[in-house]
C-alpha cells in the first residue's frame, strides 16, 4: 500500500493527511463554499448525518489475541467478484465540482485500489466515458424518472458500457431538505449538468426557482409514485441484478428479496433525506436477519476508520460503501487523493484485523462487537 505521507506536499494547505477526516479539512479549504455544504450537508438538523458516524464511535471491538496474523487477506466478494477490500464506491453525485476529471478520476482511483465504483444518475461525465476509463468493476445507481423512456435510455447505456449491477435508489424519490443547499440557492457551476439525461432534455436544474435548484429538478423529474411494483418493473427491464438501496428496516429488506433484489443497501442517503432516521450500523443487523442469507448486504453511511468497516462486516455486511470521503479525496488531489482515501482505509482495515485476530473477512464474526446489535 502506498502510504498517503508521499503524496505531493504542494496540493495540501497543511500537511499530507493522516487520516479521512483531514481530508475533509484539505477538501473544505480547496472547494466552493456551496460545493462543500451540498457535499457535506444533512438535511434539516443533521441528527441522522451526525448519528451515523456516532454510532460507530459508541461500539467497541473485543479483539482475540494470539492467533497468528502474520498473513492476512483483506479481499472478499461480491456478487461474484473479487475486491481488495470489503469498501465500496459509493454513488455520490457532480464529481466534477470537485475536480476536473470528475468521475473518470473517481473510476481510476477505485480500479487502482481493487474495489467497486457505483456510479450516480446524477454525474457529470457520461456512462460511456467513465466505462473508458475505469480499469475496475462499474456499477449504476439509478433513479427512476418520470419518463421511464430517458430511465429505460440510462440502463441501456450502462449495459452496453459494461456496468455490472444496477442500484435502485428508493429513498430518494422526493427531496429532503437541505437547508444548506436551500439557503445558497445551490446550482451546478456553469458548464456542469446532469449530462447523461441531455438527449432527454433533463440535464439542467429548472429556471427561476429559490432555493435548491437540485430539489426542483428531483421535484420535476423524479417520480414519486414508485411502489415496490416498480422493483418488478426494473427487473424485467435488464439481466443485470439490480440492488435496492435506502433500506433501514428489516421487514422492508425482506420485501425487496422477495421482489427480487440481489441485494440491499442499508443506508438513509448519508443523513440527507429524512431527519431522525437510525443510524445505519445499528438498524444492518435487523437487515441481515431479514435478509437471512439470500443476498448481500451493503451499509454507508459514516464510515472513516477501519474500525468502521471491520464493525460493519462483523453485523453482517458483505462490504461497506463511502461517500463523502471520496469527494473529500478528488478536491484535495483528484484521482490520487481519492485512491489516497481509499489506500488509507485499507490500509487501517488490514491493521484492525491484524489486532483483532482476524486473518481472513471470513473471520470477522459479532462476537467482536460489544454491543447489544452483536448478534
Ligand atoms: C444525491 O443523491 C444527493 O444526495 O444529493
Amino acid at each position: 500500500m502506498r502510504d498517503a505521507a508521499n503524496l505531493k506536499r504542494e496540493h495540501f494547505h497543511v500537511k499530507a493527511p493522516v487520516n479521512l477526516f483531514e481530508f475533509e479539512d484539505v477538501a473544505r479549504g480547496k472547494l466552493r463554499a456551496e460545493a462543500y455544504e451540498y457535499y457535506a450537508g444533512g438535511a434539516n438538523d443533521g441528527i441522522t448525518l451526525r448519528e451515523n458516524r456516532n454510532a460507530y464511535e459508541r461500539l467497541r471491538l473485543r479483539y482475540r489475541v494470539l492467533r497468528d496474523v502474520s498473513l492476512r487477506d483483506c479481499s472478499t466478494t461480491v456478487l461474484g467478484q473479487r475486491i481488495a477490500f470489503p469498501v465500496m464506491v459509493a454513488p455520490t453525485a457532480f464529481h466534477k465540482m470537485a475536480c476536473g476529471a470528475g468521475e473518470c478520476a473517481t473510476a481510476r482511483a477505485a480500479g487502482r485500489a481493487g474495489t467497486i465504483m457505483v456510479m450516480s444518475t446524477l454525474s457529470n461525465t457520461l456512462i460511456e466515458d467513465v466505462a473508458a476509463a475505469a480499469t475496475g468493476p462499474l456499477w449504476f445507481q439509478l433513479y427512476i424518472y418520470k419518463d421511464r423512456g430517458a430511465t429505460l435510455d440510462l440502463i441501456r447505456r450502462a449495459e452496453a458500457a459494461g456496468f455490472q449491477a444496477l442500484v435502485l435508489t428508493v429513498d430518494a424519490q422526493v427531496w429532503g431538505r437541505r437547508e444548506a443547499d436551500v439557503r445558497n440557492g445551490f446550482k451546478l457551476p456553469d458548464g456542469l449538468t446532469v449530462v447523461n439525461l441531455a438527449e432527454h432534455a433533463k440535464a439542467a436544474f429548472p429556471d427561476g426557482v429559490s432555493g435548491s435548484g437540485l430539489a426542483a429538478y428531483v421535484a420535476k423529474m423524479l417520480d414519486p409514485s414508485l411502489t415496490w411494483d416498480d422493483l418488478e418493473w426494473l427487473r424485467a427491464q435488464t439481466k443485470l441484478p439490480v440492488l435496492v438501496k435506502g433500506i433501514v428496516r428489516g421487514d422492508d429488506a425482506a420485501l425487496a428479496i422477495k421482489h427480487g433484489a440481489a441485494g440491499v443497501v442499508v443506508s438513509n442517503h448519508g443523513g440527507r433525506q429524512l431527519d431522525t432516521a437510525p443510524a445505519t450500523i445499528e438498524v444492518l443487523p435487523g437487515v441481515v436477519d431479514a435478509v437471512a442469507g439470500k443476498a448481500p448486504v451493503f451499509v454507508d453511511g459514516g464510515v472513516r476508520r477501519g474500525t468502521d468497516v471491520i464493525k460493519a462486516v462483523a453485523l453482517g455486511a458483505t462490504a461497506v460503501m463511502v461517500g463523502r470521503p471520496i469527494l473529500w479525496g478528488l478536491a484535495a488531489d483528484g484521482e490520487e487523493g481519492a485512491l489516497a482515501v481509499l489506500e488509507m482505509l485499507a490500509a487501517e482495515f488490514d491493521l484492525a484485523m491484524a489486532l483483532c485476530g482476524a486473518r481472513s473477512v471470513s473471520e470477522i464474526r459479532g462476537d467482536l462487537v460489544d454491543s447489544a446489535l452483536a448478534r
